[in-house]
Parts: C-alpha cells; sequence; structure tokens
C-alpha cells in the first residue's frame, strides 16, 4: 500500500472520530441548547493550538452489544493547547458517544493527560458532559474514577485544576469537579447531584426537579458546590480564560505579571468618603475593590454564594492578588458557616499557588444564632482561622471600620502573620460594639440610673471615643499604620512590593490537621 493510501486510510478514520457519535447525535446536542466537545476546545483554547492524544482509542468491552458498536475516541477528547499563550492540559467528554459515559479507556485518556500535566507543570481544564460511569462496563469503569478521583487529590495544590461542567454530572462522578479548584456551571444546562430526582422521590419522598436540585444556580448560591454560574458556554469559557490569567502554571512558579498602564500611586478621592459616618449604615465593599485595583478589574469568586464575604482575583501594580473582603452589605458582613467556607477555601488556594492575600475588613464578629451554633459555626469559624494561620504567601489587611471581637483575630489579624497590617481613620478595633459592650460592663450602673437611656448613651459617647477607634490598637503595633483611603491604592502595592522576596514557613509535618 502506498503512503498516499495510507495516509487515505487514516484521514477516514479520523473522520469518523471528528464526528464522534454521528451526526444525528451531534445535532441533538445541539437542539439541546450544548456545543460539542471539539466547538467547546475550539472556544477555549488558542485557535491552532490544540494537539490531541489518544484520537483512536476505542472501549474494550465486549459486553451487552459493546462489540458491535466501537466509536473512536471512546467519548472523550483530550491533549493540551494554550490559553493566552500558556500551555493547559484539556479533557472534553463527548455526549455524543454513549451519553459520554466513563468506559476503562476513556478514564485512561483523562489519567494519561493529568499526568502529563503534573509532569509538566500545567492547569488541567476539564470539560465534563457525562451520563456517568460506563453501565455496561460495571466495576471497571467505577475503578476508572477513582484512578481519576486520586489524581485530582495528587494534582490538588500542585497545578490548578478547573472544572466546567456543560451537562449531567451525576453520581459518584461529581466528586472529581467536587476535588478540583473551581466548578464552573451553566445555567439550564448543567446538572451535579449525588442522586438524581427520581432516586430522591423513592427514598425522601421529595418532589424535586434536575434544575432546582442541582441546576448551576442551586450549587452558585445554595450548596457553594459551583464557583461561577454561567449565563450560557461561551461565558463559562470565557470565565474560565480570565481565570487562568490570574494563576500561575504550578505551584512552583509566580503568578503572571502584566504590565498595567494604571499608576501605581493612583489616589482615589472618592475613598475618603466611602465609609458613612453612622456605623450602622452599610456600604459596598466593591466599591472600594474596584477603585484600588489595576484598571477596575476584579473576577470576583462564588458571587452568589454567601455574599457577606467577597473573594476574587485582581491585580495591583500588574501582580495578581487574591482579594478577600467582608461585605458590610450583606448581613452588616457579619461571619458565619458558609462565609467562613468559603474565604477559608479561597485563602487555601491562593496559599497553595503564591498569590498574595489582600484582605479588606469591616466585620462586626460571629453570627450568633441557634442554626449557627448547631450547624457547626465553631468548626467553620476555625476553618477561616486555620487558613489564614497557616498561609505564609505575603498577607495584608486594610481595615474599613469594623473588626470586632474574635472576627478581628480571624481577619489576618498581626497576630496570624498579617505582613501589614493598616486601618483608615475611620477604623473600630475593640473586643465587641459600643452598645454591647456598656450594657454588659456597665450594667449595674444602668440600672440603678434614674434616666437609663441617658446612662446608656453616657457610657456608649464614652467608650466609642476610648476604644471605637484604631489607635488603640496601633499603639501595640497590631495595626502598621493609619492610612488615607484615598491612598489605599500606593500603599498596598508598595507593600507588595516590600513582601516580594518573603519567606515564611510552617513547622515540618505530613499534613495539618484542618477543622473540616
Ligand atoms: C452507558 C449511557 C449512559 C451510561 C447515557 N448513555 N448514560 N451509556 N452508560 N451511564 C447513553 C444512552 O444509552 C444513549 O445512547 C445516550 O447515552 C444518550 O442518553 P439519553 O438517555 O438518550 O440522553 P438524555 O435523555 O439527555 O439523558 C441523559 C442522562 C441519562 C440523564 C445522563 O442518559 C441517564 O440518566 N443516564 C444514566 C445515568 C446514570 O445512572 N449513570 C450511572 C450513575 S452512577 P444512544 O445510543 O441512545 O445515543 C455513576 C457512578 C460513578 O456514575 C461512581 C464513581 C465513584
Amino acid at each position: 500500500m502506498t503512503l498516499e493510501k495510507k495516509l487515505r486510510e487514516r484521514d477516514d478514520r479520523r473522520n469518523k472520530a471528528l464526528l464522534g457519535g454521528g451526526q444525528e447525535r451531534i445535532d441533538a446536542q445541539h437542539a439541546k441548547g450544548k456545543l460539542t466537545a471539539r466547538e467547546r476546545l475550539e472556544l477555549l483554547l488558542d485557535k491552532g493550538s490544540f494537539e490531541e492524544f489518544d484520537m483512536f482509542v476505542t472501549h474494550r468491552s465486549r459486553d451487552f452489544g459493546l462489540d458491535k458498536v466501537k466509536y473512536y475516541g471512546d467519548g472523550v477528547v483530550t491533549g493540551h493547547g494554550t490559553i493566552n499563550g500558556r500551555q493547559v492540559f484539556v479533557f472534553s467528554q463527548d455526549f455524543t458517544v454513549f451519553g459520554g459515559s466513563l468506559s476503562e479507556a476513556h478514564a485512561e485518556k483523562i489519567c494519561k493527560i493529568m499526568d502529563m500535566a503534573m509532569k509538566m507543570g500545567a492547569p488541567v481544564v476539564g470539560l465534563n458532559d457525562s451520563g456517568g460511569a460506563r453501565i455496561q462496563e460495571g466495576v471497571v469503569s467505577l475503578g476508572g474514577y477513582a484512578d481519576i478521583f486520586l489524581r485530582n487529590t495528587l494534582a490538588s495544590g500542585v497545578v490548578p485544576q478547573i472544572s466546567l461542567v456543560l451537562g449531567p454530572c451525576a453520581g459518584g462522578a461529581v466528586y472529581s469537579p467536587a476535588i478540583t479548584d473551581f466548578v464552573i456551571m451553566v445555567k439550564g444546562i448543567s446538572h451535579m447531584f449525588v442522586t438524581g430526582p427520581n432516586v430522591v422521590k423513592t427514598v425522601t419522598h421529595e418532589n424535586v426537579t434536575s434544575e432546582e436540585l442541582g441546576g448551576a444556580m442551586t450549587h452558585a448560591v445554595k450548596s457553594g458546590v459551583a464557583h461561577y454560574a454561567a449565563e450560557n458556554e461561551p461565558d463559562a469559557i470565557r470565565f474560565t480564560r480570565e481565570l487562568l490569567g490570574y494563576i500561575p502554571a504550578n505551584n512552583m512558579e509566580d503568578p503572571p505579571y502584566i504590565e498595567t498602564a494604571d499608576p501605581e500611586d493612583r489616589e482615589e478621592e472618592s475613598l475618603n468618603a466611602i465609609v458613612p459616618d453612622n456605623p450602622n449604615k452599610p456600604y459596598d465593599m466593591k466599591e472600594i475593590i474596584h477603585q484600588v485595583v489595576d484598571a477596575g478589574r476584579f473576577l470576583e469568586i462564588h458571587a452568589d454564594f454567601a455574599a457577606n464575604i467577597i473573594v476574587g482575583f485582581a491585580r495591583l501594580g500588574g501582580h495578581p492578588v487574591g482579594i478577600i473582603a467582608n461585605q458590610p452589605a450583606v448581613l452588616a458582613g457579619v461571619l458565619d458557616i458558609n462565609s467562613s467556607v468559603k474565604g477559608a477555601r479561597f485563602i487555601r488556594f491562593c496559599d497553595a499557588f503564591n498569590i498574595p492575600i489582600v484582605t479588606f475588613e469591616d466585620v462586626p464578629g460571629f453570627l450568633p444564632g441557634v442554626d449557627q451554633e448547631h450547624g457547626g459555626i465553631i468548626k467553620h469559624g476555625a476553618m477561616l482561622l486555620y487558613a489564614y494561620c497557616e498561609a505564609t504567601v505575603p498577607k495584608i489587611t486594610v481595615i474599613t471600620r469594623k473588626a470586632y471581637g474574635g472576627a478581628y483575630d480571624v481577619m489576618n489579624s498581626k497576630h496570624v502573620r498579617g505582613d501589614m497590617n493598616y486601618a483608615w481613620p475611620s477604623a473600630e478595633i475593640a473586643v465587641m460594639g459600643p452598645k454591647g459592650a456598656v450594657e454588659i460592663i456597665f450594667k449595674k450602673e444602668i440600672e440603678a440610673a434614674a434616666d437609663k437611656e441617658k446612662a446608656i448613651e453616657e457610657k456608649v459617647a464614652e467608650f466609642t471615643e476610648k476604644f471605637a477607634n484604631p489607635y488603640i490598637a496601633a499603639e501595640r503595633g497590631y495595626v502598621d499604620d493609619i492610612i488615607e483611603p484615598k491612598q489605599t491604592r500606593g500603599r498596598l502595592i508598595r507593600a507588595l512590593h516590600m513582601l516580594e522576596n518573603k519567606k515564611d514557613s510552617n513547622p515540618p509535618k505530613k499534613h495539618g490537621n484542618i477543622p473540616l
């Protein structure tokens, strides 16, 4: 056979592989408002950068009619490419082939690119769209999942892992995305659940739709499993590309610097007026973040979950930073179970990948209540505290207003190795707010007073004068400086420059025991 003929044979097979489960199923995929595995990769990766592996892999099982149908690629497209010029390894499940279900061979393809990503020190982006374990293959398919879970775990903290869930993701299959660093879902087309609506109905007699049980908004708002609920697939892919722009390729690299035209010492006059005189009045912490960071660009993560804390990425002087901020506009910025977990997970990601952490603090304390106590606010709050204590990346805090009680300690105080701790003149740093404090420590005087209201007012004024300010903390060196709000950007960037060569470490250990 001539080479020309052999190449034609190769091309015939390649064309079959490119068609996945066939045109009819591709049309059905489109009719559901979904892109195909290959169309998704085309959008995700830089044009022409995709190098595919294992296009000719097929399943091995011969049971239940699998000996009669074979599809090249076996339901997953794998390989590597670039995103904004930077290498990433990818897999994209092809729902048109056996519903994207995971066979032994399918799992091996995914494991292969994960192993390569670890060797090369490059992120893994997984595009999930699958009916779960290939039912015809039984335990072999379960083994394949476990092989992936193990690699997800070993890669955690070594290379970034991002999961896009772009269709069904059910049963144990959910645990691969769940172990990865970020989960992105699409409204209306993504569903994640351990057991679907039918099983739920049988077991608990609850009637629930797929969307209510495990749709994008359910996981973005209620469970916190999803870090972003995209409007559509192109939006999910845009978010992924932008997210990777802040993250180093692996835990040994620095996050990617991008030159900025935004002056490092830019002053923002509006910040001087943003905190209201009345300490009980809310304001939007996001405004502060936008005014301070390079070109006002802030990529918020987990925006729909526990909005009383804000987390996300931005740049300061061209260098990526992870921002964590209490949000006084939602529940007065109080720390509760969900916000603690949200903050802790973000801190640990930043710390694992050498991304400095900037904390904006305005927190009245932890949320009181039976639900919170019984739900474990103690262990969840401890998780946030542990994450801050453990982190050795540069850590800077700006207290804009309240820093009360245990929350003062937790939110990157000097005592938990905050490197630079700034306060605005509006800061109030104390064990608790003035009214609560005087009602406890002056209880007897207040009860004995002829005019109780007046007595409270006087004591509140006295307490406020003495404690509701940043100076007692500053006298002790617990805050390094009281800065003018409009200069916050410049002060943060100078601090980050100073911290560029920071080296800090924790005692040698196998691993700590974060209070999960
Ligand atoms: C083999 C599967 C499959 C599977 C779907 N297909 N799921 N083949 N194994 N798990 C095939 C179908 O036979 C069909 O083939 C094609 O994929 C498309 O499926 P449809 O049902 O026509 O599509 P749709 O109506 O969109 O429904 C999608 C679906 C449904 C909701 C995912 O197919 C479904 O419920 N599948 C089974 C899900 C499941 O129970 N999986 C096991 C979960 S347990 P044709 O030839 O007609 O195109 C699990 C354990 C993991 O995954 C454990 C890890 C620890």
